[in-house]
């Protein structure tokens, strides 16, 4: 059965974009964030009319700035699908999150103050605190057996006067946790009693399955909005991270003065007027496709989890709670290099290093972006079965 948004091996192969261009063509690419799928037909739609009519001139939307239609469709989004009520009117339209991470992390310290971070983190976070001459606190998460946890007490130890943030990435890339009510609780108050910002990257809020819930941090109530902001797009969810829109949302005006202080409004750009229609057609129109694309989320997550206890005991996950991505601890393998050198030599499948996601402990680990088919999935799953069969004989 071929799935309604499902792209063939040739077409992918085709592809000028960079999942399947970085590797050989032998190679099967399972890497950075991006679904092996076709976009939701409103978003097509919105695109072409965009085209048709060249409508290439400095834009408007609805009769006003199309900034405020976007800040208006992400706060209707948030509304309808996560009960939160954030403030279009303290919405930053952004090009890209990590953009935003950068100009938060900017904004809301100085060189030389700490930054926590949980570890492993999606790549470009590390790079926002190295970049910008910020000093990491590295809060790693641990496995209770069952999913990754974080050990506030321990963090507790690490932070001193001059940490300024809480780098949050809820859902979280790579572990795929869904934090509860009851963690985030605990991270805010974390927060609150040392006087920290918390910026936190919900880009994968979309993303989040069974009956595990996403819970925008903000959402907490006043004192915990009063010291976050949240980043977000519409780019993994829907799949359209080339066409850079997201936005940043401050839970005050204070907040928000605070940031422009330091980062005028002109600093930023615009995101471009294809990305706008895109994102809005997204949050608007594109629910039903979404709908569609979740289940089958989850069954190839439930494929890889099946795979890996019948066929590969000894590469170990927890099933992720949310996202298209999972953290394979391969270290059982006892490999000389890396498990992502391994598998890409070995398997020709290329996943995301474990390095960049915790360049101390990760080198035995490998994220997998399990969106694709189920044929494409069946011939990573079967390539790596017989990398490490072939591994084991010696
Ligand atoms: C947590 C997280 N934030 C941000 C991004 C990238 O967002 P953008 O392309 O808008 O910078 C990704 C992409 O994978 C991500 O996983």
């Amino acid at each position: 059965m071929t799935l309604p948004f499902e792209l063939s091996m040739d077409t992918l192969r085709n592809k000028r974009g960079i999942k399947w261009g970085k590797y050989p063509a032998d190679v099967i690419p399972a890497w950075v964030a991006e679904m092996d799928f076709t976009v939701a037909h409103p978003i097509g739609r919105a695109i072409a009319e965009t085209v048709r009519e060249q409508e290439f001139g400095y834009p408007q939307r609805e009769g006003r700035a199309t900034e405020a239609v976007l800040a208006d469709a992400f706060a209707a989004r948030m509304q309808e699908r996560f009960g939160w009520a954030a403030d279009p009117a303290l919405v930053q339209p952004l090009s890209d999150l990590v953009q935003g991470t950068f100009a938060a992390v900017w904004a809301f310290s100085d060189p030389g103050d700490g930054v926590i971070l949980q570890l492993p983190a999606y790549p470009p976070f590390h790079m926002a605190i190295h970049d910008t001459g910020r000093r990491l606190i590295d809060h790693h998460l641990r496995s209770d057996g069952e999913r990754f946890v974080q050990d506030l007490d321990a963090l507790a130890a690490q932070v001193d006067a001059r940490t300024r943030i809480f780098l949050l990435c809820n859902p979280q890339n790579p572990t795929g946790r869904a934090f509860t009510r009851a963690e985030l609780q605990a991270i805010a108050d974390f927060a609150a009693a040392r006087d920290l910002i918390i910026l936190s990257d919900e880009i994968h809020a979309d993303l989040v399955h069974d009956d595990h819930a996403h819970i925008p941090i903000a959402a907490l109530g006043p004192e915990v909005a009063a010291r976050t902001v949240t980043i977000t797009s519409a780019t993994k969810s829907f799949n359209i991270p080339g066409l850079s829109c997201g936005v940043m949302h401050f839970g005050t005006p204070e907040l928000q003065q605070r940031f422009h202080a330091r980062i005028p409004h002109r600093m930023l750009g615009h995101p471009s007027v294809i990305g706008v229609d895109a994102t809005v057609a997204a949050w608007r129109h594109g629910q039903a496709w979404l709908d569609e694309v979740k289940p089958h989320l989850a069954r190839m997550r439930d494929k890889v989890d099946a795979f890996l206890t019948a066929e590969l005991p000894a590469l170990r996950w927890h099933k992720p709670e949310s996202t298209y991505l999972g953290w394979i601890d391969c270290t059982a393998l006892n490999l000389p290099g890396t498990a992502h050198d391994f598998f890409l030599e070995r398997a020709r499948v290329g996943f995301s290093p474990g390095e960049a996601f915790d360049p101390e402990g990760g080198r035995g680990f490998a994220r997998i972006n399990f969106a694709t088919s189920p044929r494409i999935l069946d011939m990573i799953l079967e390539r790596m079965a017989e990398a490490v069969r072939s591994h084991n004989r010696g």
